[in-house]
């Protein structure tokens, strides 16, 4: 089979390597991919905005196969211009990709199904007054989403009344995230632990991949800005079997078939970002595309075929067979360019890239000029150890040891990815 992966971030590349595996695949295609994919397929430099372009390649290539990174494309249409050209995709429609594009449809989804979030109240831009007397009576900390995407910054925690007006001021006033932040969420506070789990679906039937826990704060100990996430492992132990069911049956089959009672089947990977609160889990967001460190920890603990997987689910018919969880362990650290998320510098030489055992190098902001690579964004590198026990401690090492003989200037990591399970697991 020809494939053809969307994207160009870590992800992808942990995507392309996944798929690689299969006995099936013939050719792979990265459209843009980045540095690391180079070593698995051939990149196009092709934008994933060109819809036109995509499709004319999948015909002369005749791709058998579209997998869709990114939530922009989906939520811009790209799998059902797809679609519609009979070309097989793995991700959702526009409709369905709504679960991301607005939080307000995802709360009011959540709401009339019964499906756990925290409480919520909705204003838009012209209830600024009615918005602002709301937070005078209201309980803190609370958190002001803004509705549309907003590159994972439209969440913002406000621990009391002061930055919650300046927030809303910032949003609905000064606008800084656009059209995006017209309408609000008001969101209860949850306390808890947080975990993602990813649901492979063809709109009815669903499997569930290990479940993984993100870091999504720049500093140790979950300090500073929330940024798209700084490193992962899987599988989290906070997420128990007996959790994974009540996930499984108060949150993943429900949305599911919400969505398609809703006339939105929803063929992909259904994110579930959760919080495990005393109460049971909730769910924090829904995204419509796989999470990004934490494919890089989740797929190399697959045995079996993923090409299949994805290829049942964009035919409507789930192989729940194809791939299994193999009983090891990953972590995952991002190598990020000092400043981000805010601005930073490119064009570093990256040294120290060669492979050892159990360590995958997962390539994100990199690009290779005059046989050199350099970094080009702000998340650079996913360092990712895979081992074969479930022993979190020796993989969170092996992955720093690596890490430790990669330079480029300004490198920045944080130093506890996975501590929060080595610490306490199974709290649950
Ligand atoms: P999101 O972009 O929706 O994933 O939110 C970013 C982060 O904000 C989440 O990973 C949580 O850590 C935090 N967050 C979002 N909503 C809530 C909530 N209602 N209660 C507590 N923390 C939240
Ligand atoms: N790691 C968070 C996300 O992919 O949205």
């Amino acid at each position: 089979m020809k494939v053809l992966v969307i994207g160009s971030g870590g992800r992808e590349h942990a995507l392309g390597r996944q798929l690689s595996i299969s006995p099936s695949l013939t050719r792979l295609f990265f459209l843009p991919g980045n540095t690391g994919t180079k070593s698995l397929g051939k990149n196009l430099d092709i934008s994933p905005d060109n819809f036109d372009d995509i499709i004319s390649l999948c015909k002369s290539e005749k791709i058998d196969l579209v997998v869709i990174g990114p939530e922009k494309p989906l939520v811009d249409g790209l799998a059902d211009v797809l679609r519609k050209n009979s070309i097989a995709v793995f991700g959702p429609d526009a409709s369905a990709a709504e679960i991301e594009a607005h939080k307000s449809f995802a709360k009011s989804l959540m709401k009339k199904y019964n499906i756990p979030s925290a409480d919520y109240v909705e204003f838009d831009s012209t209830q600024l007054e009615m918005a602002a007397k709301y937070l005078e009576s209201a309980k803190y900390p609370l958190v002001i989403k803004a509705d549309g995407l907003a590159a994972g910054k439209g969440v913002i925690i406000c621990s009391n009344i002061n930055e919650a007006d300046q927030t809303l001021e910032q949003l609905f006033v000064n606008r800084i995230f656009g059209s995006a932040g017209d309408k609000i969420i008001i969101e209860e506070f949850m306390e808890g632990e947080e975990a993602s789990v990813f649901a492979i679906t063809d709109g009815s039937d669903y499997i569930c991949l290990p479940a993984a826990q993100d870091h999504k704060r720049i500093g140790d100990n979950d300090t500073g800005k929330n940024t798209g996430g700084m490193g992962a492992y899987a599988p989290a132990p906070l997420i128990t079997n007996k959790l994974q069911l009540i996930v499984e049956e108060q949150i993943i089959a429900p949305t599911i078939k919400a969505m398609k009672d809703e006339g939105r089947i929803f063929v992909g990977c259904l994110y579930a970002g959760l919080m495990i609160t005393s109460e049971g889990p909730k769910v924090v967001e829904f995204n419509c595309r796989f999470g990004d460190p934490e494919t890089q920890a989740v797929l190399p603990l697959l045995e079996g075929d993923f090409l299949e997987l994805l290829h049942s689910v964009a035919i409507g018919k789930l192989n729940k067979n194809a791939v299994a969880y193999s009983g090891g362990c990953a972590v995952c650290v991002v190598a990020a360019s000092s400043g981000y998320p805010d601005a930073y510098q490119t064009g570093f030489e990256i040294t120290g890239l060669t492979d050892s055992e159990n360590i995958i190098v997962f390539h994100a902001g990199t690009k290779e000029s005059e046989g050199k690579i350099l970094t080009a964004g702000g998340r650079v590198l996913g360092v990712t150890s895979v081992i074969g026990q479930n022993d979190l401690a020796r993989a969170k090492s092996i992955a720093y040891d690596a890490l430790s003989k990669i330079y480029f200037e300004g490198i920045y990591y944080r130093t506890d990815i996975a501590d929060r399970a080595i610490k306490k697991p199974n709290q649950i």
